[in-house]
């Protein structure tokens, strides 16, 4: 693990102007969402330990099944680049409450990202609250 500096909450730190650009990052990818059915849009940004930001949108199917979370999106657009160090990722949507990754989606990320994490969830006036991977995910499977 590299030497990173923890927050209060136990996730990584994030400077004030790297959060503002996710969450905005993650909002302008929410007008991408393919979303049909639930007529529920979704954006995602993932922070690469690099700086590199990767964004998504959930994108469904007529086989409901099929569809995809922006989460899911934004970490395999990331990981298929080469990418493999995440710091933050924001998910936003137009809910009154906060967005909160599906269980699916934290599993994804726990394969990659360390506890620590960060994760904004945000809604509608791009409110947010803060949580990490590990708050979401006590004792994540793994091989
Ligand atoms: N969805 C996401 O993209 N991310 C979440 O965190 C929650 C749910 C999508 C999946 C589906 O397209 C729609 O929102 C309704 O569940």
């Amino acid at each position: 693990m590299s030497s990173r500096t923890a927050g209060e909450d136990g996730g990584q730190m994030i400077k004030p102007m790297d959060m503002e650009n996710l969450i905005c990052a993650a909002d302008q990818a929410r007008q991408n969402a393919y979303a049909p059915y639930s007529r529920f849009h979704v954006g995602a940004a993932v922070l690469c330990a690099d700086g590199t930001v990767f964004t998504g949108c959930n994108i469904e199917n007529a086989s409901y099944p099929v569809s995809n979370c922006a989460e899911r999106t934004a970490l395999f657009k990331a990981v298929s680049e080469g990418y493999r160090e995440f710091k933050a990722i924001a998910v936003i949507s137009d809910a009154e409450g906060f967005t909160s990754p599906c269980g699916v989606c934290r599993q994804a990320l726990s394969e990659f990202c360390e506890p620590e994490l960060v994760i904004y969830m945000c809604g509608r006036n791009r409110k947010c609250r803060q949580t990490t991977l590990g708050e979401l995910l006590p004792f994540a499977f793994s091989l």
